[in-house]
């Protein structure tokens, strides 16, 4: 018996009021992560969600004199044939909003190199390096409107490894948004997989937004499957959701409970 069928998971949904409430849950998940274990793992997103949360994570920071240097901070996607150098490198994006300000030395980041010479050993460095350090201990992921979290697209299986994906073009038509209007977006990236992600500790996800309610009903009431890529998360030993009213708004009893 593997430890995850030991383990009975456990799943909890929050349903924010307001931004700030959204964002206050999701900085107590990365408190209470690095109160428990100061050299945690805690693998990050990008996206206009979790924006929020890194703001309210600076915010905390610079309040404190919390050391981080003893925690270890992975980068989950990378565009494929981009540079962590490059204007929309999602690398860039992490230090610029977290790791920089948090005073995070980027040589300790663990990320893929969307340059690498071959991107599939470069996805398989990856794994072997989240394994030999232990798992991570938090993810914090956000939503797509399609279900997926990171790269992983519908169609992605629970036991896919990190890899090189094929975007799908609602994921490269919402990403656009992120950059100025002629900035062509890569339509492959590198993604940590859904094996590595729920072998984490803890898997927050965060979702904000009425463009996300149909993919948060799914991911919380659907069936498991790969259609619904996020849906998968609730395999993991814990998953924490919050969602704003708008992205809650198709779940049936909307509230905090736990199963
Ligand atoms: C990017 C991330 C995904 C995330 C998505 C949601 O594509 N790679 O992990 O699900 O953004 O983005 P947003 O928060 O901007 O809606």
């Amino acid at each position: 018996m593997s430890l995850r069928q030991m383990r009975p998971p456990a799943i909890q949904v929050i349903v924010a009021r307001t931004d700030e409430e959204l964002c206050a849950w999701g900085l107590h998940c990365f408190v209470e992560t690095l109160q428990q274990r100061p050299d945690a793992v805690i693998s990050l997103t990008t996206g206009r969600t979790t924006a929020g949360l890194y703001r309210t994570v600076r915010e905390w920071h610079a309040r404190g004199q919390t050391n981080l240097s003893p925690a270890r901070f992975v980068s989950s996607e990378e565009y494929a044939g981009i540079g962590a150098d490059d204007p929309i490198s999602l690398f860039g994006w992490l230090r610029h909003e977290v790791l920089d300000p948090l005073g995070v030395s980027v040589y300790s980041a663990i990320r893929m190199s969307g340059n690498a010479a071959d991107l599939g050993n470069e996805c398989r460095r990856f794994d072997a390096t989240i394994e030999q350090m232990g798992g991570v201990d938090l993810v914090i992921q956000s939503i797509g409107a399609n279900g997926h979290f990171g790269f992983n697209e519908p169609g992605a299986t629970r036991d896919a490894p990190s890899r090189v994906v094929t975007l799908a073009p609602s994921t490269v038509r919402s990403n656009a948004a992120y950059w100025p209007p002629d900035i062509q977006v890569p339509t492959r990236g590198l993604t940590m997989g859904v094996d590595a992600t729920l072998r984490a500790r803890h898997i927050l996800l965060l979702a904000a937004g009425a463009t996300k309610a149909e993919a948060i009903a799914r991911a919380v009431q659907g069936p498991i499957d790969e259609d619904a890529p996020c849906s998968l998360l609730r395999l993991a030993p814990r998953l924490t959701i919050i969602a704003d009213e708008a992205a809650a708004a198709r779940l049936d009893g909307a509230g905090s409970w736990h199963t």
